[in-house]
Order: C-alpha cells, then structure tokens, then sequence
C-alpha cells in the first residue's frame, strides 16, 4: 500500500498553495510513497515549481471532454499536459452531480486524457440509497464499465480506479474495512470480466471518503488496495503528513 492522492478541491490561491507546499515539502519523506497532489488550475504552476524532483506527481481535478474547439472556460488535455499535469481526477461524485456528468461524458474525458498522456484517478461509488437497496454491485459495474468502454488492456496501467461512496464523501463517515473489501472485489471482478484476470490483480484501486489520520489505521490492513484519496484531511499539511508517515 503506497499510493495516496490528495484532492484540493477548490480551495487555496496560489499564494496559499506556494505557503501550504512549503511547510508540506520541509518534512515530507518521499522514499515509499506515490503521491500525487490534485490542485485547482491556478495553482498547476506553483505546484510543480515548488514539487520538482521532489518525487510527487502534480494532478489537476478535471479536463475537458473535447480536444480543442470554441469552448470558453474549458481545460483542455493537451493544456493539462504543458502545465506538468500527470495524473487528472475523472467521474468524481460532486461532478457528477453538480456538473450532471454522465458515463459517456466521462469516457470521452478518459480518451482526451490518455490521447494526452495524462493518467486518470477514476472515481466510482453508491449513494446511499443505492447502498441501502444493495445496489452498489450494480452501481460500480455499471459505471465503470461506462467509464472504461473501448479502451485498450494496456491503457488500464494508466488508470488508477477510487472507490468513494457517495455517502462517505465529506461526510465523517466511513465504511467498514469488510465494506470497502466487498466493493473492491466487485471492482477487479468487472475489470477481470471485461479485460483481464491479469488487469484486474494488477490495476491500482484506492479507498477515497472521509479518510483522516485518525481513522486511516483501521484500513492500512486492508490488502485489496493499495491506498487513499483524501479530500478534507490534506489541506492542513500537518495533518496531511500524518497521514503520508502512517500509509508510507
Ligand atoms: P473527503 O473527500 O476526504 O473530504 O471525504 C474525498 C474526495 O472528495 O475525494
């Protein structure tokens, strides 16, 4: 277990990311970790400035589902691209439901990426109401199936899968470790299903939801991932380097 990805979210002006990374990077140990810090745009340069050779992947929070055209306030993949970008977040639960994206619309964005060669973090999960009718199974096939439709196997090594129920996200409340491991099986069965038994033991799934440095021991046993996505908790670097010593 060593991935974690940090979700800024919209949060931090440039000069507070310049701030923020600052006391980050002055105790932060890289050694064992694959961390990959998902900024707003307009931090993208600052991050990468300040991260270089640090051994941290910089990640943006999304792009968009077109290559280039009349698209005022868009992001394209190829922008991402310049700006240092390696990793981007797709199919996240606020954006799918505040910016009404759909599978489709997220599979268009997964092929913008990897035409770019950026990775994906792809983030799929229940709602509450499907957890409470046992829809969950369903949910994940169905979106990560939408999701990863006509893509190659050897595309998969670039795509990093984060199963985040809905209910848990910003919320305070988490899972159970046997939870999280439930849906996750569920998650390799459909990539072994649709691509490979190889791919499904091989591609990285990370837990995302509430995660804190409180809370993160009681999922470091779990061995069918290999690692987090924090929201709320990276945003105090002190906080955040809890967690990275307790994952590493
Ligand atoms: P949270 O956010 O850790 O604040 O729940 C996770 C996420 O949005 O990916």
């Amino acid at each position: 277990m060593n991935t974690l990805i940090a979700n800024f979210k919209m949060n931090m002006s440039p000069e507070e990311t310049k701030n923020y990374l600052i006391t980050f990077l002055s105790r932060y140990e890289s050694d064992k970790l694959d961390l990959t810090l998902c900024l707003p745009y307009t931090s993208l340069y600052v991050g990468n400035y300040l991260c270089k050779g640090k051994g941290i992947r910089i990640g943006a929070q999304n792009l968009s589902d077109e290559e280039t055209g009349r698209n005022t306030g868009e992001v394209s993949g190829n922008m991402l691209k310049g700006s240092g970008v390696d990793y981007v977040i797709v199919g996240h639960s606020e954006r799918r439901k505040k910016f009404k994206e759909d599978s489709k619309a997220i599979n268009r964005k997964i092929k913008v990426a990897l035409k770019n060669g950026i990775g994906l973090i792809l983030c799929v999960g229940e709602s509450l109401i499907d957890r409470n009718t046992l829809k969950t199974k369903e949910v994940l096939k169905e979106q990560i199936e939408g999701a990863l439709k006509g893509l190659y196997e050897n595309e998969l090594e670039r795509v990093i899968i984060a199963y985040e129920p809905i209910w848990a996200v910003g919320t305070g409340q988490t899972p159970s470790a046997k939870e999280i491991d439930s849906a996750v099986k569920e998650v390799r069965k459909v990539i072994s299903d649709d691509f490979s038994e190889v791919a499904s033991k091989s591609i990285r799934i990370v837990y995302g939801g509430s995660i804190d440095s409180k809370n993160v021991k009681q999922f470091l046993s779990c061995k069918n991932i290999d690692g987090f996505l924090v929201g709320h908790a990276c945003l105090d670097a002190n906080e955040f380097l809890k967690i990275c010593s307790l994952v590493r």
